[in-house]
């Protein structure tokens, strides 16, 4: 297992990524997150402790891949948010955008529940690997076509507990 991001370097861009996004937002304004599981978990926690306590979250579950390192390109509701998004500012909160499918349908869904604003943030990006065009206003790190474990990624389910991210040993 090769590392691609310490865990420190993840700390440090997710300070910064917390401040950008809390000097987005008018200050007296809450700021609603939606953790997309199971990936985006950890991102979530370690982004959400970076904020103010004008923050509120919660947490929608997809899922797209099975038990694999290759996109079904189907992606399923597995279970919906608990709260009322209408006139709050959202922020879906993801792990990783690769095709860009998940992300798509996750804002075309929340979109519809009439947000007073909705953004994205992913941790991850793989640009080469897009098949549609989504708009992603906060990426913590752009990198190359490999598969990535750790800080909540999986393969099969397995590595989300590594602290740091790593590229996943070809098989
Ligand atoms: P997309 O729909 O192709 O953009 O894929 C998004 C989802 O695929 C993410 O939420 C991840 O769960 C998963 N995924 C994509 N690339 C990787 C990877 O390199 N490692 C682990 N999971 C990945
Ligand atoms: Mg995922």
């Amino acid at each position: 297992m090769n590392i691609l991001l310490e865990a420190d370097q993840i700390q440090r861009r997710i300070a910064e990524l917390a401040a950008e996004i809390e000097a987005d937002y008018p200050a007296d304004e809450e700021v609603h997150l939606v953790g997309v599981l199971k990936g985006g978990f950890v991102f979530m926690a370690d982004l959400v402790r970076a904020m103010s306590t004008r923050v509120t979250l919660d947490f929608i579950a997809v899922s797209s891949y099975q038990q694999s390192t290759k996109s079904s390109g189907e992606v399923r509701l597995i279970k919906d948010v608990d709260t009322r998004l209408e006139g709050r500012h959202v922020i879906i909160v993801e792990d990783i955008v690769d095709t860009g499918l998940t992300l798509t349908y996750l804002q075309d869904i929340l979109r519809a529940r009439a947000p007073k604003s909705l953004r994205s943030a992913c941790l991850l990006s793989k640009p080469s690997r897009r098949l549609v065009n989504v708009k992603v206003e906060y990426i913590g790190f752009t990198i190359e076509d490999k598969f990535v474990i750790g800080y909540g990624l999986d393969f099969a389910e397995k590595y989300r507990n590594l602290p740091h991210i790593a590229v996943m040993d070809e098989a």
